[in-house]
């Protein structure tokens, strides 16, 4: 079967400067020739240091941010030219999680609304068939169901990351890139959300891209990495194949900064997932 998604030369570029006129006379490659698959139910890591170019590569896989060049195939359908219908049905297919969800959610909306606005938004489905769904996502992600009529400032990071992620299945995705979803958490929740993520995929099919910049946290959820360094991938494989002999020198630089291959020191997260 022909993989999910198929990204092929993926190239990406913002103005550097601008003459005195205002024209761009220099630009910042930030995607370079980038290609990858992730399979039907795979989570694909992305790992590399900050400013790689991992989120620009997440945002123009699920078309937030228009590519220079490259394409970008989603279950058979070229992304970059869909319309209409097709578009409203990747836009409900595909879906994001992000970082901080203290800026990723509106903190005026309550969570009724966070939840359900994308059902209403796609289905038009509203009150109480919309209230049901709602609590349904809610109870799934560990969440009760009396605390619709709350706002975002009203929970915790880890709560809330969990809303975010009802948010982002209420409409029932294939696909959901994950970015860095633990990075802004308590360290003692870490794990949780990561296992929640982890129940979600193994119940719904669902396929990940995951992105991190923890070799040791990624090697716990993603089937096959691809390691990106300066906005380009350097090296792809399975975490263990990058950990055992990894090839290009910023992967030799993220496998050392963890020394002894038995001892690896991991993040409190990742000693937690593996417990
Ligand atoms: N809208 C933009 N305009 C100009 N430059 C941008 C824009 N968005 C990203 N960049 C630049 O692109 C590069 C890659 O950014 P990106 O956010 O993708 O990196 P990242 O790997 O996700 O880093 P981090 O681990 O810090 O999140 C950075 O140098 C960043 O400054
Ligand atoms: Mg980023």
């Amino acid at each position: 079967m022909s993989p999910l998604l198929e990204v092929t030369g993926l190239r990406k570029s913002f103005p550097a400067a601008r003459n005195l006129f205002g024209r761009v006379t220099e630009r910042t490659v930030v995607s370079d020739d980038v290609n990858f698959t992730v399979g039907r139910g795979e989570t694909l890591g992305i790992v590399g240091e900050s400013g790689a170019g991992k989120s620009t590569i997440g945002r123009q896989v699920l078309r937030l941010i228009e590519p220079d060049a490259g394409t970008i195939t989603f279950d058979g359908d070229d992304v970059r030219t869909m319309k209409g219908k097709d578009l409203l049905s990747f836009r409900r297919r595909a879906q994001m999680i992000f970082q901080d969800p203290f800026s990723s959610l509106d903190p005026h909306m309550t969570i009724r609304n966070t939840v359900g606005e994308p059902l209403t938004i796609h289905f038009g489905i509203k009150g109480a068939e919309r209230d049901t769904h709602v609590v349904e996502m809610l109870e799934r992600v560990g969440m009760r169901a009396d605390q619709l009529d709350k706002y975002p400032r009203e929970f915790s990071g880890g709560q809330l990351q969990r809303i975010a992620i009802a948010r982002a299945l209420t409409l029932d995705p294939d696909f959901i890139v994950c970015d860095e979803p633990v990075a802004a958490l308590d360290v003692s929740i870490q794990a949780q959300v990561l296992n929640l993520l982890l129940d979600l995929q193994s119940e719904r099919g669902l396929s990940y891209i995951f992105i991190s910049h923890d070799l040791s946290l990624v090697r716990f959820l993603a089937h096959r990495v691809v390691v990106m360094y300066r906005g380009q991938v350097v090296e792809t494989g399975t975490a263990e194949e990058l950990f055992e002999n990894p090839q290009h020198p910023y992967t030799k630089t993220l496998v050392s900064a963890v020394p002894d291959p038995r001892a690896r020191r991991r993040s409190a997260a990742a000693t937690a997932l593996e417990a």
